[in-house]
């Protein structure tokens, strides 16, 4: 029998940052020739970032892709351009990869956090020294370094002193990073890892982190999904967000289960009256039970 794609403890505590390791470094669709032929594809899906390395921790997440037209493939092949590609479930090799790896874990994972889907594949074509600014995510991420080193800086999910319960709200109710914001001080509160091929991490929804590439170029993929949990707290946070809104002060998520669980119901029940009027007026509804991000 092959050796697992990615090895996780078996305790696996799904809201703990932790380390990993993997086994796809060597794997033909993670090698640079066959991530270029990628780039041309999702460049058709409008689904790749190109960088410079001008970033640091405290530049704006949102401001941190710097689009450079003259970025070509061929000059990715020589180590001269950068880039990230999005959303790679998108194409259909891919998404073949990420349902290998994730399937796999999931029985571990689904012990504690059902309810897996939303997958999604990230993988980051990094020049020496960029860093990829302070900022958190929605959803669970398994991050595995491919090629060259990195170090990742990690904080845990609940720290509330780098990011407030009102910051959690923010980001959850408006994909809002305004009070996502780097202080020098967040250093020594994180968790490192010196990742190197062979080594990840996994990275539970809304960890803050923060990257800064060795003196190589860098490869990394980062395998990301949703679960019950996840989409759980996300209707929570948008709940006490609104609660906000009317001048009320609301009990942090997860201070009290049996208050979260009386909010989760009147806010599940909301959720789905406004989907079914949403539907019936043929407008969109964001559907977080896909098996795959929308790309
Ligand atoms: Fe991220």
């Amino acid at each position: 029998m092959s050796a697992p794609r990615i090895q996780i403890d078996p305790s696996f505590e799904p809201w703990k940052v932790q380390a990993v390791t993997h086994a796809l470094s060597d794997h033909p669709l993670l090698q640079i020739d066959a991530l270029v032929e990628l780039g041309k594809r999702q460049q058709a899906r409008k689904l790749v970032r190109t960088h410079n390395a001008e970033a640091t921790a405290g530049t704006s997440f949102a401001d941190a892709p710097n689009l450079h037209a003259a970025a070509t493939l061929a000059d990715i092949a020589k180590a001269k351009a950068w880039m990230s590609l999005l959303n790679v479930q998108a194409d259909p090799v891919y998404r073949q990869l990420i349902d290998d790896v994730l399937d796999e874990v999931r029985p571990i994972v689904d012990r504690k956090d059902p309810g897996m889907g939303y997958r999604a594949g990230w993988i980051f074509v990094s020049s020496p020294g960029a860093v990829t600014p302070f900022h958190m995510d929605h959803e669970h991420n398994f991050i595995l370094q491919i090629r060259g080193t990195k170090r990742l800086y990690t904080w845990d999910p609940f720290d509330r002193v780098v990011v407030s319960e009102r910051g959690q709200e923010l980001f959850h109710d408006r994909h809002s990073r305004e009070l996502v914001v780097w202080n020098d001080a967040w250093r020594p509160r994180a968790r490192v890892f010196d990742l190197e091929p062979g080594l990840g991490g996994y990275m539970p929804s809304t960890s803050p982190h923060m990257v800064e590439n060795g003196p190589e170029p860098s490869v990394t993929i980062s395998f990301t999904y949703y679960t019950d949990a996840t989409r759980n707290r996300e209707l929570l946070y948008r709940g006490n967000a609104r609660l906000r809104r009317l001048g009320l002060d609301p009990t942090p998520v997860g201070a009290s289960p049996s208050r979260d669980a009386v909010k989760h119901a009147v806010l599940a029940g909301f959720t789905s009256a406004k989907n079914f009027v949403r539907r019936r007026l043929g407008r969109g509804i964001r559907d977080n039970h896909l098996p795959y991000a929308p790309a």
